[in-house]
């Protein structure tokens, strides 16, 4: 492959792991791949807003009717049934080499992860298989973590396929569990110990390989 692998980066909230993506390719910590693309399923994802400042393509692909984005990026709506289709359109007219979903919220169908097939990452922040799968998703990790009483956690990186968080791990930090954390506290230091570190290495691990194959 000539050049640098073509990221997309897939979101659906405030955009903080794509932030660490865009901060990672600034420093150099990303050399070998660019984000040429972010997606967002919600209109109000802040996420959008952060790729427009970084002059980033940004849209919004969205189930919600009469959707508007007060971000100023376009928004393409469309049916439950052609949501998946239209993200394929995006992906494929853009020559994208790596998917990355960061923060994003929604399972993806098997059609869709074998149309991506090994070009698809998730960041999920805890240490996989401990509250991973289905419903497990943002806080309600942190939750489950506080509630079981553990005393270590983290953030994994990992391939996706059909089983939600049971692809293939390519990274994992720990990261302690506090006297007194809430599930709050305890999300933001998982992302910035662990996610917002094993993130770009991984992209950047990644993008190297692809390019150098
Ligand atoms: C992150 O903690 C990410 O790991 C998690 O949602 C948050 C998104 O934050 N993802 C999942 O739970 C996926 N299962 P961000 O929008 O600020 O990056």
């Amino acid at each position: 492959m000539e050049g640098k692998a073509r990221i997309a980066v897939l979101v659906s909230g405030g955009g903080t792991n794509l932030q660490a993506i865009l901060d990672a390719q600034k420093a150099g910590i990303i050399s070998s791949g660019e984000v040429s693309l972010v997606i967002s399923n919600k209109a109000s994802a802040y996420g959008l807003q952060r790729a427009k400042d970084s002059g980033v393509e940004a849209m919004v692909i969205t189930r919600k009717k009469g959707a508007v984005s007060e971000y100023d990026v376009p928004v393409i709506e469309c049916s439950k049934e052609n949501f998946e289709t239209e993200i394929i359109k995006a992906i494929d007219e853009r020559d994208i080499d790596l998917i990355v979903l960061a923060g994003f919220m929604c399972i993806l169908s098997e059609d869709f992860i074998k149309h991506y097939e090994d070009m698809i990452i998730n960041v999920h922040p805890s240490l996989i298989p401990s509250f991973c799968g289905e419903g497990f998703y943002g806080l309600k990790v942190h939750e489950a973590a506080l509630e079981k009483g553990v005393k270590v956690t983290g953030a994994t990186v990992h391939y996706v396929n059909e089983i939600p968080d049971g692809g293939r791990i390519i990274a994992q930090k720990a990261v302690c569990v506090e006297e007194g954390d809430t599930p709050e506290v305890l999300q933001r230091r998982v992302m910035e110990e662990a996610e917002w570190i094993i993130l770009p290495q991984s992209i950047e691990r990644i993008c190297y390989e692809r390019i150098h194959n």
